[in-house]
């Protein structure tokens, strides 16, 4: 069985990015470090970070001296205006492409247009964008739901950046079909898109695909899906393990993707298990492969046939 690795996968720029400067916090700020809600969506990152001495938390209330690290998502401008009233010192490390949405957004609605967000209405970033159009902005997940958009003389667009592509333009056809005028920002970062395209490459090369990320990562459930909905079967983990040899039993291209919080070393771990998990296979049938031969040469024994 080869192991072949999605050639895109894996931490993207702005989470790496995240990881850094939250690692440059630790190394150069006195006191107590926080970070609102989890850095990444990738558990054993976030416990790493823990140790390190990065405390999530779930909301500001009740910290009032330390270091706050805004993670990749970003947060609305209510927050930071919260936080920086009470003392705390801020350390930004949203993700660039998503701070442009949030600009995008932001103008928009001072340019008198209705924005609309295409996104998932529970996720930060998307709760974070609506906020720098201070919660004027409508959410709309899917073509049916912008069937129902009330009618707007003029309708700024924004897209939460792990959109996929084809959602985003079919919810933009259905707003065209308003008449309004529209103004659209493609706000959808590559980064998703070629995560996606990667892993879809491989699922249709691939026997069997593991995909490694947070199980609370959305973006690594999406990857899943798609490996899936090629019809090549498909195995979401954290970790290496929970890999299960029996799901590569026969397999001869096994492949591998990891969403983009996963760090490299994670990826490699899994790689590395799969591999064993091969030699581990290979011996098994070769054991299996003598013992048939033994029990065909046993019953030639007993039964007296010839095996040329
Ligand atoms: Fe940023 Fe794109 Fe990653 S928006 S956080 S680089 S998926």
């Amino acid at each position: 069985m080869e192991v072949r690795v999605a050639a895109k996968a894996g931490f993207c720029f702005g989470v790496k990015r995240a990881i850094e400067i939250a690692m440059a916090t630790v190394r150069n700020m006195a006191g107590p470090i926080y970070s609102l809600g989890p850095l990444i969506h990738n558990s054993q990152v976030v416990e790493y970070l823990a140790a390190k001495g990065i405390r999530e938390i779930k909301s500001i209330e009740g910290i009032d001296v330390g270091t706050l690290i805004i993670r990749s998502h970003g947060v609305g401008p209510a927050l930071l205006e919260t936080a920086r009233a009470k003392g705390l010192n801020i350390v930004d490390a949203t993700c660039p492409f998503v701070r442009r949405a949030q600009v995008l957004a932001r103008d928009l609605i001072e340019k008198g247009y209705q924005v609309v967000v295409v996104g998932d209405r529970d996720h930060p970033e998307v709760k974070g964008i609506v906020d720098w159009t201070r919660g004027r902005a409508t959410v709309i997940e899917n073509p049916a739901e912008a069937a129902l958009i009330k009618k707007e003389s003029k309708i700024g667009v924004v897209a939460q950046t792990t959109q996929p592509l084809e959602n985003f333009e079919s919810v933009l056809k259905v707003l065209s079909e308003t008449g309004a005028e529209m103004k659209v920002c493609n706000t959808i970062c590559n980064a998703t898109a070629e995560r996606q395209q990667a892993a879809l490459d491989l699922a249709r090369q691939a026997d069997v695909m593991i995909v490694v990320g947070g199980a609370n990562s959305a973006n690594t459930r999406k990857l899943a899906d798609i490996c899936r909905e090629s019809g090549t079967p498909t195995y979401h983990i954290e970790t290496a393990g929970e890999l299960d040899p029996v799901w590569f039993r026969g397999a001869k291209i096994a492949g591998l993707t990891a969403g983009a919080s996963t760090p490299d070393w994670i990826i490699e771990e899994v790689k590395n298990r799969m591999s064993e998990i091969e030699e581990m296979n290979c011996q098994e049938e070769g054991m299996k492969e003598a013992m048939e031969v033994k029990a065909v040469r046993h019953g030639q024994i007993v039964k007296g046939t010839v095996v040329h």
